[in-house]
C-alpha cells in the first residue's frame, strides 16, 4: 500500500472511506498494524496506564513519548505515526514547539494536544512551523481532576454547543485532524458534518470519518473496567493479526461501533 500522509488522511474523509487508527507504543506491534492496514499508529499517552501502570495519564513525559514513538517509527512502514504531547508539555505555543520539535524527530508525522479555543493560538503556532496537529476534545483524560472522572462530555444543549464551537476553532487555528471521545453519536455526528477535516472518533459514534482503539482494549489485555466504547477483538479470533484485520475492517464497512458501543 501507499504511505498515509496527511493530506491522503483529507482525501479518505473526501472520498467517504473510514480512517482506522490504533494506539502502539512498540516496533513489533507496528509493524503488525502496518501489515494490517491500519491507517494511524497513535503513541497515545494511555501507554501511562497500559505500559507504565498509573492510575492516569498525568505522569507521562516527553522523553517517555519520544521513546515509545521511535520505536513504533522502527516497526512501521506505511502508516501515519501520531504522537500525543503529554500534560504540562503544551503550555505555551513555545514550550508546544519545543516539545513537538522532539517528537516529530522521533518519527512522528504529527502531534496530538488536549483542548479546544485555548490551544488554538499554539495549534496555530505549531501549523505555521510545519508540524501537523491532530486536536482532542470531548473527554480529554488530562484534565481528569477538572472533570472530575472519566464521564461522557457534551450531554447538555450548552456543552455540546461549547463543544461544536471549540472544534471550528479548532480547525480554523489550523488543525489536520479531530479525535473525539465519549460524546453522544448525534454530537459525533453534527461535529464531522460541521468541518472540513476529518473526525476520530472514540465513543463518539459511527459517524466519524474514523475510528481509535487502545491496542490493549482491543485485544482484551487491559484488566480494569471496560468502557462502553471497548470491543475486545479477539474474541472469535486465533491470532492477533485476525483480531487487527477484523477491526479494520469492521471500521471500514461501519459495523463499528455498533449502538451498544455509543453514547
Ligand atoms: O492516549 C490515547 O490512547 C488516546 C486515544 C484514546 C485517543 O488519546
Ligand atoms: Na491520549
Amino acid at each position: 500500500r501507499k504511505a498515509v500522509s496527511v493530506p491522503g488522511l483529507q482525501n479518505m474523509r473526501v472520498q467517504g472511506e473510514k480512517i482506522t487508527m490504533l494506539t502502539c507504543y512498540d516496533a513489533s506491534f507496528a509493524a503488525l498494524m502496518d501489515r494490517c492496514g491500519v491507517d494511524i499508529l497513535l503513541i497515545g499517552d494511555s501507554l501511562g496506564m497500559v505500559c507504565q501502570g498509573h492510575d492516569s495519564t498525568l505522569p507521562v513525559t516527553v522523553t517517555d513519548i519520544a521513546y515509545h514513538t521511535a520505536a513504533v517509527a522502527r516497526g512501521n512502514k506505511k502508516a501515519a505515526i501520531v504522537a500525543d504531547m503529554p500534560f504540562g508539555s503544551y503550555g505555551t505555543p513555545e514550550t508546544a514547539y519545543q516539545n513537538a520539535v522532539q517528537l516529530i524527530q522521533a518519527g512522528a508525522q504529527m502531534v496530538k494536544l488536549e483542548g479546544g479555543n485555548w490551544l488554538a493560538p499554539t495549534i496555530k503556532f505549531l501549523t505555521e512551523r510545519a508540524i501537523p496537529v491532530c486536536a482532542h476534545l470531548g473527554l480529554t483524560p488530562q484534565s481528569v481532576n477538572v472533570l472530575g472522572g472519566y464521564k461522557v462530555q457534551g450531554k447538555t444543549d450548552a456543552t455540546a454547543g461549547l463543544l461544536k464551537m471549540e472544534a471550528l476553532a479548532v480547525q480554523a487555528a489550523g488543525a489536520s485532524l479531530l479525535v473525539l471521545e465519549a460524546i453522544p453519536a448525534t454530537l459525533g455526528k453534527e461535529v464531522t458534518d460541521s468541518l472540513d477535516i476529518p473526525t476520530i472518533g472514540i465513543g463518539a459514534g459511527v459517524d466519524c470519518s474514523g475510528q481509535v482503539l487502545v491496542m490493549h482494549d482491543l485485544l482484551g489485555v487491559f484488566p480494569g473496567r471496560k468502557a462502553r466504547f471497548v470491543k475486545n477483538f479477539m474474541e472469535g479470533q486465533t491470532n492477533i493479526d485476525a483480531a487487527v484485520l477484523a477491526y479494520v475492517a469492521a471500521v471500514k464497512d461501519k459495523t463499528f461501533p455498533a449502538p451498544e458501543h455509543c453514547f
